[in-house]
């Protein structure tokens, strides 16, 4: 055990030591470090440090209180830097910029890109190389700055609800907090275990050779729509076979329509309605195709790299057996609004307690905890709130499409961008920051924006958005929204012209008129 407490750790001395860990197979001893000029009871132990657990810990000193996290990385952070949200930014970056690049190859100053495959591995080992500067930071910040106790690199064992053990100790404190977070569904088809079967997890941690010319992806929620794009961008033929129609967590469908249509263009081919019924191997243990099962039958598709984006299930089975925390059928720990449990003084928090499996709902979660065992009352209500994935673009939404709109009231109102244009010819709209070029020379690759508004109303009730640099407008226009915006106040307010999103001036022309019209 390595005792840290009295000693100032740099942001490079925590990058070295992390990566040293990494770099040996063992992951040697485990990181303690607790204030021993604090000898209050701890009111927390938050078992796993992710985003759920380490901003609920974090919530809970600033209010005053004494909590502990015990996690059995030697990082706090967990699986966001480690290989979720960081790695997918990273590859759908690539993807936006080798869009740009595919689209104007061989003009301006843009290098030729006809029959370029661009490196996967190479992709993988650049994050690789980066992905420790957010783990150190975030053990500096925690340490130094947020002055969170914490004992790293161990698994924790839950010996009761107000017992932890880790580290050859025993910790106890007044509740516990279940923030263990999620993983990869395991799955058992035929080839399930060869070499070149991957999720997001062994991507970044096993990838070992370079792809050959042709990805199958499998599933059709964000992550397998996500990597998808990323292969097809690098130039792989990229095939992406799903139960369901794609790009289904998107509400409305002329949104759906857009980016459908442009991953087409790009090359992108989709077998929905279909399984996957087996993946073959050679006699080395490699990939070498898949079978799959569709409405037209039984196919085979040649490939070395099959990427699966099934969903997660819950850390939760720990818990659950040795706690009789309630949990669903498929193992996600239910809690009330309070983020309370079944059991008394445990509460659960982030992916472990399920969707919506979100950055904000982990961090929002570990605070509402941490209020109600500080004493407070305090009610998470998941309710209305903005959402986003990538293809080769950003995507933003909020709110409901336009069909369930139009279920809903009587005189429903669209504003989008590029306008409907019988005469066919394509408008360079919408045209913002990193839009522009497409705007001059493929306005057809320049985007998709929609406001959808009860007309009786003037509320805003929903809003889509597809190019790049909505999402802090999103953010902020998300309660705004669910607290009643009308189109009369969006088209009050100041634009940074020229703006990546519309509404604001879209909703300015309009509002002047008693009788809202779409356009
Ligand atoms: C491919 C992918 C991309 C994503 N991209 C985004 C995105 O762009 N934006 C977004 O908002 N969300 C994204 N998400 C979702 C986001 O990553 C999760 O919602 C979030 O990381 C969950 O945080 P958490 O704290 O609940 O779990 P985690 O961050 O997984 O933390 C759980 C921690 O518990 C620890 N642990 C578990 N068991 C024990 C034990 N017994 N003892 C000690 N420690 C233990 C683990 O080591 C880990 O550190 C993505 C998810 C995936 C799969
Ligand atoms: N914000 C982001 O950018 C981002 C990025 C990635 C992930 N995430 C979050 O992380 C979580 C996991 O995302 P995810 O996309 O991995 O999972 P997901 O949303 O649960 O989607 C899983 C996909 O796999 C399919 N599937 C599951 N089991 C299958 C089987 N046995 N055979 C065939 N298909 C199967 C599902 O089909 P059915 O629909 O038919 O069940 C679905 O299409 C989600 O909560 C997501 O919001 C967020």
């Amino acid at each position: 055990m390595v005792d840290i407490s009295k000693s100032h750790w740099t942001v490079s001395d925590w990058h070295e030591e992390i990566e040293n860990r990494f770099a040996s197979l063992e992951r040697g001893e485990p990181f303690i470090n607790l204030n021993e000029d604090d000898h209050r009871e701890f009111d927390a132990i938050f078992l796993g440090g992710g985003a759920a657990g380490r901003f609920g810990a974090s919530y809970l000193r600033a209010m005053g209180g004494r909590p502990l996290i015990i996690d059995q990385w030697p990082f706090l952070g967990g699986s966001c830097p480690h290989h979720a949200c960081v790695p997918h930014h990273v590859f759908s970056d690539v993807a936006a910029q080798l869009l740009l690049e595919r689209t104007f190859s061989g003009k301006l100053w843009f290098q030729d890109m006809k029959d370029k495959q661009i490196s996967i591995m190479e992709i993988i080992e650049m994050f690789r190389q980066g992905r420790t500067g957010p783990h150190a930071f975030m053990n500096y910040q925690s340490k130094e700055q947020l002055d969170l106790e914490f004992v790293l690199n161990d698994q924790g064992t839950i010996l009761d609800s107000k017992t932890v053990s880790a580290a050859g100790q025993i910790y106890r404190a007044r509740n516990l907090v279940l923030a263990t977070g999620s993983r990869p569904k395991e799955f058992t088809f035929d080839g399930h275990d060869l070499s070149g079967v991957f999720e997001h997890v062994s991507l970044v941690d096993t990838l070992d050779y370079e792809p050959g010319s042709t990805a199958v992806v499998v599933g059709g929620g964000k992550t397998a729509i996500e990597y998808a794009c990323f292969f097809n961008a690098t130039g792989r033929r990229t095939i992406v076979v799903s139960r369901d129609k794609p790009l289904s967590m998107i509400p409305d469908h002329e949104t759906r329509s857009y980016l459908m249509t442009q991953m087409l263009e790009q090359g992108m081919e989709f077998i929905s309605d279909s399984e996957l019924l087996a993946v073959v191997g050679d006699r080395q243990g490699r990939v070498k195709s898949v079978r799959i099962r569709s409405s037209s039958g039984e196919a085979s598709i040649e490939t070395d790299f099959v990427f699966l984006g099934l969903g997660q299930r819950p850390n939760s089975e720990h818990a659950t057996t040795v706690l009789g925390v309630k949990a669903d059928a498929k193992g996600f720990i239910e809690v009330d609004s309070r983020m309370h449990t079944s059991v008394s003084n445990v509460y659960a928090v982030g992916d472990v307690v399920g969707f919506p499996m979100e950055m904000f709902k982990a961090r929002k979660g570990g605070m509402y905890a941490a209020r109600n065992i500080m004493g407070e009352e305090a009610h998470y209500h998941i309710g209305e709130y903005p959402d986003f994935m990538h293809t080769h673009y950003e995507v933003c939404w909020l709110g409901m499409g336009e069909e369930e709109a139009r279920s809903r009231y009587p005189e429903v109102v669209v504003l989008k961008l590029p306008p409907d244009n019988p005469d066919g010819h394509q408008i360079a709209l919408p045209a913002g920051d990193r839009m522009m070029l497409y705007a001059m020379m493929k306005p057809n690759l320049s985007g998709f924006q929609k406001l959808v508004i009860d007309g009786a109303s003037r509320r805003i009730v929903g809003a889509f958005h597809v190019g790049s640099g909505a999402k802090d407008g999103f953010q902020y226009l998300a309660p705004m929204v669910s607290r009643g915006l009308t189109v009369d106040e969006l088209g009050e307010m100041d634009e940074l012209f020229l703006n990546p999103s519309y509404f604001i001036q879209l909703c300015r022309l309009r509002a002047g008129s008693k009788v809202l019209r779409g356009m």
